[in-house]
Formats: structure tokens, sequence, C-alpha cells
């Protein structure tokens, strides 16, 4: 193995005979979203020396590969007349950080420009702020300045990148480079839109919104646009904790109660305030849809496909050529979902396939899983009028559905998880595979027991749970399912740890999950900060990424991030010989953000000689074959 500095990280050359073998490939292959299979290589899979675990405060990967910092916090991401560089003591505004890398790095796809795989759109989404390090003087006093920073630190970035003979770098200026962020107008669509519980004061239409954020997995569609998915949006919304007592159900469910959030935006922006504007919050937990390609365009909120703590909008198609996406609700007890389209996706990923599938996404029919003891799984529509899911049951109409999608969820007895992250297909099986993290609730006094598809109870290490639809077409409403994996330390007293094969490294609480064209499983993980190193997380090490082969079973850790980060949101060049990784909040030794930092990544190498940045990392093979191999 091979623990980089972070100024080796930084300088180490890719080799330019490198850059022309990926160039030669590159002239073979077109965009390849997910579900696009490559023909299948002789590709010495998972030949790489595996990583052991460690708690290293580093990237660590196999001594094949070299790995390079690409696109930190801060990174200036904008056109030439507006290109504010990072201050290392925060300094920067408002403005510079709407002109800036988000904070938070997670869910991210490479989209080839012009065919090439060495030049492209890297468009990933800024999950959350850590409001200590966003601003010179931390939180206090809460301002509203640091409102609009914390806004314009999430939300997506869409960068042009290019493989040169010094390795990966941002194109700057690029004309596609665009920031959209917590403030961002955009577009309301779908059934939901201009329905009653959409309206606010500020958009009676009911079809306008400003911001996105919480944007944590992703999805590409076959047309050749991004997909983020709204997670935590709940914790933004708030207000004076005497208005508590007056929270709805949907509200309870959703945590969109006030005195409950996690930052005090209402104070300096009504919006946020849900005792003044409720439905403001109703406007967020969606799949918003980014072109890429077209900087001008205003990102659209799709509400066909429910609203929930939205993790991942997985793309694959149906056998007559309409688009499925799957989801999952990142949150004890919630459920995976699937959208199908009314209509057949236009072929092609240009900007003529784009527009003839601009309204795709709105017509459809959301479905929610049950998976049975049995190891057979049903589809449940939700829809109204259907599978007692109507006014009696508490719905006016569609538009309630989709907006509640969770109590809609419960009326038709889906089955609930332990914790749905991310959601891959296959991209010649077309199986289906989720990360459930880990659910200690699992068993509790007056929580769900441990079932079929969670078989733990206080699930601790969590696991990846797959299903293949009937007939092998994802407009099924029945599929088969199975454990892929259930994960952990098989030391841990009591645990039952159940692998795909003998020859498989250990992890816990897997997140990230994605496969690459040629059908490798690229699996992440996410230890809370507290937890790692310690108790049944000892001997896992840091956050790390390994990668599945599902025709053997094998499993192999290749890659370890630094202390406290989580390592999220990962994309494979077409030709397979680039991989770029996440690096998700280095040095966080608490979830809520307090506590000392205990690491410095990737500015310097000892915690607290700088502020730790997310940052995007690219990982080749020295040799520039395949990476996986
Ligand atoms: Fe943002 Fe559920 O991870
Ligand atoms: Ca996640
Ligand atoms: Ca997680």
């Amino acid at each position: 193995m091979i623990a980089l500095s972070p100024t080796q990280q930084r300088t180490m050359p890719f080799a330019r005979r490198q850059f022309l073998q990926s160039g030669a490939a590159a002239a073979v292959v077109a965009f390849l979203g997910e579900g696009c299979a490559l023909p299948r290589a002789a590709d010495g899979r998972l030949g790489f020396t595996p990583v052991p675990a460690t708690l290293h405060d580093g990237v660590t990967v196999p001594p094949e590969y070299e790995a390079q910092v690409l696109y930190p916090w801060g990174a200036p991401t904008g056109i030439a007349s507006s290109m504010p560089t990072f201050s290392p003591d925060a300094s920067n505004s408002a403005a510079d950080q709407a002109v800036q890398a988000g904070m938070h790095h997670d869910g991210m796809h490479f989209f080839a420009l012009d065919g090439r795989t060495d030049r492209g759109l890297l468009v990933m989404n800024h999950e959350y702020t850590d409001e200590r390090l966003l601003h010179a003087q931390g939180m206090t006093p809460w301002t509203e300045e640091k409102t609009r920073k914390s806004l314009h630190a999430m939300g997506v970035s869409v960068i042009e990148v290019e493989l040169t003979n010094g390795g990966w770098r941002q194109v700057l200026p690029s004309r596609y480079a665009r920031r959209v962020h917590g403030a961002t107008a955009m577009r309301i669509a779908g059934p939901a839109a201009g329905t009653p519980l959409m309206r606010t004061a500020a958009n009676p239409g009911g079809d306008r919104v400003f911001g996105t954020f919480g944007n944590c997995a992703m999805g590409v569609t076959p047309w050749g646009t991004y997909l983020s998915c709204e997670e935590n949006f709940h914790g933004y919304f708030g207000g004076p904790k005497e208005a508590a007592p007056r929270a709805t159900p949907a509200q309870r469910r959703y945590g969109t109660v006030s005195g409950s959030q996690w930052l005090d935006y209402w104070r300096f922006d009504e919006r946020f305030d849900l005792s003044k504007h409720p439905n403001e919050a109703h406007r967020f937990g969606w799949v918003i849809e980014i072109d890429p390609f077209d900087p001008g365009s205003m990102p659209v909120k799709r509400t066909a496909l429910g609203r929930k703590r939205q993790e991942s909008a997985t793309c694959t198609q149906t056998r007559d050529g309409r688009l499925a996406v799957y989801m999952g609700d990142d949150s004890a007890f919630e459920y995976i979902y699937k959208f199908v389209s009314r209509d057949k996706v236009h072929p092609g990923n240009g900007a003529a396939a784009r527009a003839a599938n601009r309204n795709l996404l709105d017509e459809g029919t959301l479905y929610v899983a049950r998976y049975d003891a049995d190891g057979r799984g049903q589809w449940l529509e939700l829809r109204h009028g259907r599978n007692g899911v109507d006014a009696a049951s508490g719905f006016a109409d569609q538009a309630e559905v989709l907006i509640h999608a969770r109590l809609a969820g419960d009326v038709v007895g889906a089955t609930k998880m332990d914790r749905p992250e991310w959601i891959a297909v296959h991209p010649e099986s077309g199986e289906v595979y989720v990360t459930l993290t880990h659910n200690t609730q699992r068993g509790a006094p007056g929580k769900p027991a441990a079932d079929a598809a969670n078989p733990r109870a206080n699930n601790l290490f969590g696991g990846i749970l797959r299903w293949s639809e009937s007939g092998q077409d994802a407009a099924s409403t029945t599929f088969t399912w199975d454990h892929f994996a259930l994960a952990g330390d098989p030391q841990w007293p009591g645990a039952d740890t159940r692998y795909p094969s003998a020859d498989a490294d250990t992890f816990g609480h897997p997140d990230g999950l994605r496969f690459d064209s040629g059908g490798l499983l690229w699996i992440q993980t996410d230890m809370a900060g507290p937890a790692i190193g310690k108790g049944p997380m000892a001997a896992l090490g840091n956050n790390q990424m390994l990668c599945a082969d599902p025709a053997s079973g094998r499993i192999k850790r290749f890659l370890v991030g630094p202390n406290g980060c989580e390592i999220t949101g990962c994309t494979v060049t077409p030709d397979r010989r680039s991989l770029f990784v996440n690096i998700q909040h280095p040095g966080e030794t608490r979830e809520d953000g307090s506590g000392t930092a205990n690491s410095a990544w990737p500015d310097g190498t000892v915690a607290g000689s700088a502020r730790p940045r997310s940052a995007t990392v690219a990982v080749r093979r020295r040799d520039g074959g395949i990476v996986g191999s």
C-alpha cells in the first residue's frame, strides 16, 4: 500500500504515455451513463493489491495506483470575470462562495465532452456544511451573511476537467462551469407543481423555488442530464420552539418541526420559518434535473418522483424503452421507491435528445417496495384512489400522495428498511443493489422487529441487498431478492456477517454504491466520525472504498480516506482508466460538527495546521490500465 502526503497527491504526474493510451481508447467509446455496458474486456478484475484497513490520516491507494487532489472546497468555479480564490482563513464572502466549490462533496458523474474521455464535465453534489469551518469566526454570532454563505456552499458544481501530462486539471475558465446552490432559481414540474401545498406567499403559482440543498446521491439520465437528490433538507427549516406543538403528522414524519432545526436560517430568511411559511418545506426533498451542457438552463424539481429524504435516483430502461428510476429514502424504517415513466425515452444523449426528453420525468408511476420473507417482492403503486391511498386515508389528491410519499408508503404496507442509501444497477444483468447503511433502532422497544430483508436487531454494520426484476424488466411489479452482503467485523462478539464469498474484505456502514460500465461494483462507507476506530468499528479503519465483482463474490478494499472523512460519490471515465472519488468532511470528529478537527487534509499533514477541506480526488493506475484491475 502507499500513503500519499497531501503534497505528493497534488503533484503526482500522470505520464504522457498513459494519456496517449487512454486517448486511443477514447476513440472507440462514446458517452456511457449508468445502465450502458462496454464489451467486457480481459481486464484483470480486482487484480490490484488490497489496501489494509488503516487509520492513516491521508488517502491510501494500492501501490500500482496514484491519487491526486483535484477540486477542494473553495476552488474557483466560474467564468473569467468572477473567480475569487479560496481564502484559507475562510474570509471569503457569501458572494465569493456562490462561485466557488461548495463544501462536503457527494454524488458525482463524469460527462464526456465531444465523445472524449480525456475531457469532460464533472458534476457533483455538495451535501451540507460545517459552519465552524465555513466562517472565519465560526457560527457565533449567526448572521444574514452567514445564512447566505451557508446556502451558497451546498447544491451542485459543474466543472470542466481535462487530462494533461500533469494529470487531471480543472479547466478555468470554462463556459460550462457553474454553481447551482441554495438560492439558485429553479422550476417545479410534475403533478405536484402549482398545487395548494406547493404555493407560498413569495410564489403563489407554486411552480418556482429558490435553491437546492442536502444534495446527497445522484443519478444520470440516458439523455445526458444529471439528477441531484435532496436528502436532509429538513434541518434547515425551523422557527420558534413555541410553534412545535402545531406541527402536523406529516411535518413530524419529515422532521420539519419548529425548534428542531440544525441552523437558524429562519431568523434571517423568513421562508425557512415553518410557523409563517409551512409550505416552503414542501418544495424540498425532491430529485432535481440539471442539464450540465447548457449552463443557462434552469434546474427543475421533478415532483412525479415523490418527496422524501432523497438518496439516489438511479436510472435504467425498461424492456419497452421507458425510464425506471430507483430511489432510497435515508432514514431509519423508511422505504425504497421506483418511478417508471409513462413515455418512452427518445434515444441519444445530445442536445436534441435532451430537448425531446425534457418532460419525460413529469409523467409516470411511482411505486414503493415490499420485500417478502420468501425472497420475493412487490412494487406497490402509489396512486390516489388505489391500494387504499385516498381521501379516507388522508390524501386529497395525487399531489399530496407525492408530497407525503412516506405516509402513502405506510398505507400500502411497504417494507421499513434499515436506512436505504445508494442504489446501483448492474450494467448487464439489470440486477439492482442497495446499501442499507445500518439501523441500531431495529428491534428496540416500540420499533419494528428484524425481518427477512432487515434481518438484524440492533443493526450495527449495515449491508447490501439486491433484487432482480421479474423477466429482467425494470417495469415489472414483482422481483426476487437476496442479501449480497451483511457487513461487519466477523470478530465482533455476536456479529452475524454473511459475505458473498470468503474472499471479501470487511467493512461497515456501506453508503455510496456505483457500478462502472465493466460491471465492477464500487462500495463506499460512511461510519460516523465518533464511531471510527472504536468499539465495533475498531478493526475497520477509516472510511473507505472497496471494489466488488458480483460474478465472483470477491470484495477488495481499494482506497482508505483521511481521518474523520466519509468516502462518497465516484465516477469512472468511459475508457475506465480514471476514477474520480469524493472525500467528504475530512477531520469531522462529531456528526454535529463540534469537537476539534482531527485532520488538516488536504492542505496540511498535522491536524489543526489548516482547515480540512472536502475534495475530489482523481485516481489512475500508474501503467494507465483499467481502474479496478
Ligand atoms: Fe447523505 Fe444518506 O447520505
Ligand atoms: Ca449517503
Ligand atoms: Ca450515510
